[in-house]
């Protein structure tokens, strides 16, 4: 049997988990955020009191650290470092950082590549990351490169993580998503890119529901639904 898979890819704040959580829950796929395996390699880092950019240490985790996945019953995934749920803690500010240096190094996307292959080996899937119509799964039958100005995605995740009550500056949130944008883009293994075959859908001027009324129009018509 195979299964159908729909590839998100797009810089941070451009509302990729938002719309793909919603649009998984309209179609019955299963959603996969493969920024929240980065996140749990990234907590794990600062929590051996490591420094995420050094690739030597980062590199000898690897093979004592059990990172994974588990679906609740509502089919929310949940992260789990060493066993312990991790789905709250991969959140903070502090780890997104942490993610972005350690998903640079390339032994570390290699180590992850198996693990986000076979969600779509098993499930029909819409995942979502930075490099999944690029690397990941360049066979996905639907591909959306989604993105907005860096000034509205800063103002989307100053507005998240104050809803969440950890205090935030929006120009040094600005500041974090251009400096992730620049090294999620420019780094050497699997940079943030549009594959050739996505579809580009720009969430500046749209809002919650434009975008995902958007993302279905260009779904349905790939997948002939
Ligand atoms: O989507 P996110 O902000 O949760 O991702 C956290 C970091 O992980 C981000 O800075 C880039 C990295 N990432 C990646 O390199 N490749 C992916 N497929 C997903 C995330």
């Amino acid at each position: 049997m195979t299964y159908r898979a729909i590839a998100i890819d797009g810089p941070s704040g451009a509302g990729k988990s938002t719309l793909a959580r919603r649009l998984a829950q309209e179609l019955g796929f299963l959603y996969v955020d493969t920024g929240a395996i980065y996140r749990a390699v990234g907590l794990a880092a600062l929590r051996r009191g490591l420094s995420p950019g050094d690739e030597a240490a980062v590199l000898a985790m690897l093979p004592s650290l059990r990172v994974a996945t588990a679906y609740a019953e509502d089919r929310l995934q949940h992260m789990y470092l060493d066993g312990e749920d991790v789905t709250e803690a991969i959140r903070l500010h502090q780890v997104s950082d942490a993610a972005s240096q350690v998903s640079a190094i390339p032994g570390v996307r290699d180590h992850l590549l198996a693990l986000q292959r076979r969600f779509a080996q098993e499930n029909d899937v819409i995942m979502d990351g930075r490099d999944i119509g690029t690397v990941v799964l360049p066979q996905a039958d639907v591909k959306i490169f989604l993105t907005a100005r860096p000034e509205t995605r800063a103002r989307r995740r100053f507005d998240e993580l104050t809803a969440r009550g950890q205090p935030a500056d929006y120009q040094q949130v600005l500041r974090d998503v251009e400096e992730r944008d620049y090294r999620d883009s420019h780094r050497a293994s699997a940079p943030l890119r549009q594959a050739e075959d996505a579809v580009l859908v720009d969430t500046t001027q749209l809002s919650l529901e434009e975008s995902l009324a958007r993302l279905y129009e260009v779904v349905k018509e790939r997948l002939k639904l």
